[in-house]
């Protein structure tokens, strides 16, 4: 079985002061993890949490790339600014950003580009709203948002990260149930398989109100490759347990 790959995604949370109160307290607490560990950090404190996380087990993340690689585009952040602060991974298409700031399939599959151009991993967000799964649209939904990546991104397609997200189980408190999440995360596995060779090792996260409690239920699900936690990722013993709860499934597989 692939390593497990546990991000959290603090949003827009956090200051000085916290982010180094919640780092120091992960850190001090996380040994060495069996599972790939991130967390995606707000833009203005990318310096501060690459300083923290330096030689330590836990990658720095960013929350989103700009479509660009440069020039005139004020307020966006280049795949290679990401990249000068030690960016490994970057959460491309949220579903926050779809809702909220207007990104299309297309200039979702633009930013993976350009943060597959500068060798950040990108984590693609893809997930239906409520409505859509009440009307049975669920896996057409998943499959419109992971072809326009595989159309945009050819080859490199097996270089992502995908992240499942049902937007109806963000910040809700509802967790897809583990079978829901493995049949959508196997749709997915099946699509990647029709673009590459290499789709057995591209991690699908699942992501929707993963805590300490539901983890290793949805961990243990042969497509779920991993968590994109919100959340539960704010408060250290809580993403502790996610992660000590993705190594107990990898000892066991
Ligand atoms: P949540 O957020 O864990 O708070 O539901 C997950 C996400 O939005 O990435």
């Amino acid at each position: 079985m692939n390593t497990k790959l546990v991000v959290g995604n603090w949003k827009m949370n956090g200051d000085l002061t916290a982010n180094a109160a919640l780092a120091g307290s992960l850190l001090l607490a996380m040994g060495t993890p069996r599972c790939a560990v991130a967390v995606c950090a707000p833009m203005p404190y990318l310096a501060q949490m690459q300083a923290i996380l330096a030689n330590s087990p836990v990658a720095l993340g960013a929350q989103d790339v700009s479509s660009h690689a440069d020039g005139a585009f004020t307020g966006e952040i280049s795949g290679s600014m990401l990249r000068d602060f030690g960016v490994r991974y970057v959460i491309v298409g949220h579903s926050e950003r779809r809702q909220y700031h207007g990104e299309t399939d297309q200039l979702v599959a633009d930013k993976v580009k350009q943060a597959l151009a500068v060798g950040v991993t990108p984590i693609v967000c893809m997930g239906e709203t409520l409505a859509q799964r009440e009307a049975g649209a669920t896996e057409e939904v998943v499959r419109r948002q992971l072809a326009a990546v595989v159309h945009g991104n050819g080859h490199c397609i097996s270089e992502i990260v995908l992240a499942y997200e049902p937007v109806w189980a963000i910040g809700t408190g509802k967790t897809a149930s583990p079978e829901q999440a493995q049949k959508v995360h196997a749709v997915l596995r099946a699509q990647l398989r029709a673009a590459t060779d290499h789709a057995a090792g591209v991690k699908i996260l699942y992501g929707g109100s993963m805590n300490a409690g539901n983890a290793a239920q949805l961990l243990v699900q042969s497509d779920i490759d991993g968590g994109l936690i919100g959340g539960a990722s704010l408060k250290a013993q809580e993403f502790l347990a996610i992660i000590a709860a993705a190594d107990a499934v990898a000892a066991s597989a």
